[in-house]
C-alpha cells in the first residue's frame, strides 16, 4: 500500500516562550532515551514501560533537537514490534511518529519499513529524501481506541534490506476532544494527515501551545496577495478547534477575481479524503463585513455561496475524491465589494481499518503470554493482524471475524505454565507445544471442540492428563 509522503522538517523550530499553557494531554515519548527531556516547552518522557522490544542507541551529534538524538531500533527479522499505551476505549488520538536516521547503524541510507496501528498497516516509512536533505520526517494519523490499549508497531517489509532495522525517534499520542473530526466513523476508518496548512504565513509552524492538541500547521505561501486579520476568532466555536492564530494570515485576491490555490503542494494518490477549510473576513466588524463566495475543488462545487464573517467559518467534506494535483478555487459572488480569502486547511486520507482479532482470543493470548517467562519478543499488538505480521507461531482465520486457529510453538524453549484460559481459543485446530519447558498441570482442553492436532510432548507438565480429550470430535493426532 502506498501512502502519501508527508515529510517535513522539524529540525529548526523556534523555542516557545511566554505564559503557562494548559498541559498537553497524551503520551509524548522520546524513544530510546534513558531520561525525560524538555523540548519546546513539552516534556518528552523515556520509553520505559511502553515497549519491551528492540534496542536503544544514541546518535553522536549535538547539533540536532534533543528528541532526535536517541532512537529505538528493532533488529531485522520477521514479526512486528510495538509500543502499547493504556487508553480509554473509544477515545480519539492524533498519533505522530518522528524519524531521524542519523546513520545509527553505520550506513548511509535510512531503512524503509512499515508502520502499523493496532491491526492495520498504516503505511511505509521512507525517509530517504528528507534524510538526504538533512531533515527529520514525521507521519500522523487520527484513530479512536477500539480497546483499552492502542498499539503502534513497526515491521520489515519487502523494501527493508537486511540487516537494516526499523527504528523510531519519537512517538506522540495526543488526546483529541470528542468533537474533533467527528463526522468520520472512527470505528471503520483512520485519518492519515496529508497536509495541514496555515495559508499566507511566513512564520514557523503553529503548534502547541497555540494548538492545544499539538497539531502542526505548516506555513504555506504562494504567489497570491496576503492579508492579515484583526478580529478575534473563538477556536472553541469550531468542532475541529483550529487555533485562533491560523486565522491571522490569509491568501486573497482583488475584487471580482477568482482566488486559485494549488494545495496540497504535491500530488496525492487517487483516494477519498477528509477536507476541512477555514476562512475569516479580515476586516473589522461592521454590519456589512462578510464575504460571499463559492468554494470549488478541482472544478467541483465544494460549498455554494459561503458567507464568511469576522467570526470565521469552516466547511468540510467527509469523503471528497482527490487525485494528483489539487486546485482550490474561490469564486466571489458578483455583488461582492471584496475578493475571497482563505486562512487554513486540512486534508486527510481516509484509511479503512483492518479490524481486530476477536477480543476473547486476544484476552486468552494475553493471559498465555503473561504465564510465560520468556514470551517471543514480537508478541505485542494485535495477535493476528495485520495479516502480514501475526505473532510468531500464530495462525489465524481470514474471515471477517478474525480468530486464532493454530499455535505452533514447537521448540521455542518457552518457560512457564499453560493457563486454563487457553481453552477459550475455541477456533483452535492445531496446537503444537512440543519441546518447551512448560511446567504445571495441563488444563482442561475439552472446550476446544475443533482441535485436530494436539502436541504437548517434551515438556515438564505435572499431574494427571486431563479428562475429556477423548471426547474431542475432530482430534486426529495427540
Ligand atoms: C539488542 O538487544 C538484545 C537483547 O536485549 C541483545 O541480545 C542484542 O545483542 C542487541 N543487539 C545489538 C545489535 O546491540
Ligand atoms: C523511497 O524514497 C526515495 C526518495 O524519494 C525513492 O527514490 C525510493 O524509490 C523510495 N523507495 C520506496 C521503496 O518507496
Ligand atoms: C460533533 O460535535 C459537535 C460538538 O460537540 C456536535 O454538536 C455534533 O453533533 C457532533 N457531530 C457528530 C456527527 O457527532
Ligand atoms: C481580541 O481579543 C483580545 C483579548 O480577548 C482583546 O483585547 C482585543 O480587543 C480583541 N480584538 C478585537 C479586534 O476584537
Ligand atoms: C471563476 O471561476 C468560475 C467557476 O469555476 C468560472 O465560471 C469563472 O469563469 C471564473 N472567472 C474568472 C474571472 O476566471
Ligand atoms: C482585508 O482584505 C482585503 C483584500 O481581500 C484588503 O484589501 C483589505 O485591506 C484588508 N483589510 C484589512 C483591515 O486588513
Ligand atoms: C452573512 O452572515 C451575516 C451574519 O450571520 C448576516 O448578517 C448576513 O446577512 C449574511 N450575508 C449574506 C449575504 O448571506
Amino acid at each position: 500500500m502506498f501512502i502519501p509522503i508527508f515529510l517535513l522538517t522539524i529540525l529548526f523550530f523556534a523555542l516557545i516562550t511566554g505564559g503557562q499553557p494548559p498541559p498537553l494531554r497524551g503520551y509524548l515519548i522520546n524513544c530510546g532515551s534513558k531520561t525525560d527531556i524538555q523540548q519546546d516547552g513539552i516534556t518528552y518522557t523515556k520509553d520505559d514501560g511502553y515497549t519491551v522490544a528492540g534496542n536503544l542507541t544514541t546518535l553522536n551529534r549535538h547539533d540536532i533537537l534533543p528528541v532526535l538524538t536517541t532512537l529505538r531500533y528493532f533488529p531485522y527479522g520477521p514479526g512486528k514490534h510495538c509500543y502499547e499505551f493504556p487508553v480509554t476505549k473509544g477515545a480519539k488520538f492524533l498519533i505522530r511518529t518522528t524519524y531521524f536516521y542519523g546513520g545509527f547503524d553505520g550506513g548511509n541510507e535510512p531503512p524503509i519499513f512499515d508502520q502499523i496501528i493496532d491491526g492495520t498497516t498504516w503505511g511505509t516509512v521512507n525517509t530517504t529524501e528528507d534524510y538526504k536533505n538533512g531533515l527529520s520526517s514525521y507521519y500522523e494519523i487520527i484513530v479512536a481506541a477500539n480497546d483499552r490499549t492502542i498499539s503502534v508497531c513497526w515491521a520489515c517489509n519487502e523494501h527493508t534490506k537486511s540487516p537494516a532495522s526499523p527504528f523510531i525517534s519519537s512517538l506522540e499520542v495526543m488526546d483529541l476532544d470528542s468533537s474533533l473530526y467527528n463526522s468520520t466513523d472512527f470505528e471503520k476508518y483512520g485519518l492519515i494527515t496529508v497536509a495541514r496548512a496555515n495559508f499566507a504565513s511566513e512564520s514557523n509552524f503553529v503548534r502547541f501551545p497555540d494548538d492545544p492538541f499539538n497539531r502542526y500547521w505548516q506555513p504555506f505561501i504562494d504567489g497570491n496577495p496576503t492579508v492579515e486579520a484583526h478580529a478575534n476568532v473563538t477556536s472553541s466555536e469550531f468542532w475541529n478547534r483550529p487555533p485562533a492564530k491560523v486565522f491571522i494570515s490569509g491568501s486573497t485576491t482583488s475584487r471580482g477575481k477568482n482566488l486559485s490555490i494549488q494545495w496540497p503542494p504535491f500530488s496525492v494518490p487517487t483516494n477519498r479524503y477528509y477536507v476541512a477549510l477555514y476562512f475569516q473576513d479580515n476586516r473589522s466588524t461592521s454590519p456589512y463585513s462578510w464575504r460571499v463566495f463559492t468554494v470549488l475543488i478541482d472544478g467541483e462545487t465544494f460549498y455554494q455561496d459561503l458567507n464568511v464573517t469576522t467570526k470565521g467559518v469552516t466547511v468540510y467534506g467527509t469523503e471528497w475524491p482527490l487525485s494528483g494535483d489539487t486546485h482550490i478555487t474561490l469564486t466571489p459572488r458578483s455583488d461582492m465589494p471584496v475578493g475571497p480569502t482563505i486562512n487554513a486547511g486540512e486534508v486527510y486520507q481516509i484509511l479503512p481499518l483492518a479490524g481486530a482479532t476477536l477480543g476473547r482470543d486476544v484476552m486468552a493470548m494475553q493471559i498465555f503470554k503473561q504465564s510465560l517467562r520468556n514470551p517471543p519478543d514480537d508478541w505485542n499488538g494485535d495477535p493476528c493482524l495485520p495479516k502480514e505480521h501475526p505473532w510468531l507461531g500464530i495462525g489465524c482465520s481470514e474471515e471477517e471475524q478474525v480468530r486464532v486457529t493454530s499455535l505452533n510453538l514447537k521448540g521455542l524453549s518457552l518457560i512457564g505454565t499453560l493457563p486454563k484460559e487457553i481453552a477459550r481459543l475455541t477456533a483452535l485446530k492445531e496446537f503444537r507445544l512440543s519441546n518447551n519447558k512448560l511446567t504445571g498441570p495441563i488444563p482442561d482442553l475439552s472446550p476446544l471442540k475443533g482441535l485436530e492436532i494436539l502436541q504437548l510432548d517434551e515438556n515438564e507438565f505435572e499431574g494427571p492428563f486431563p479428562d475429556g480429550l477423548d471426547t474431542l470430535p475432530n482430534l486426529r493426532e495427540l
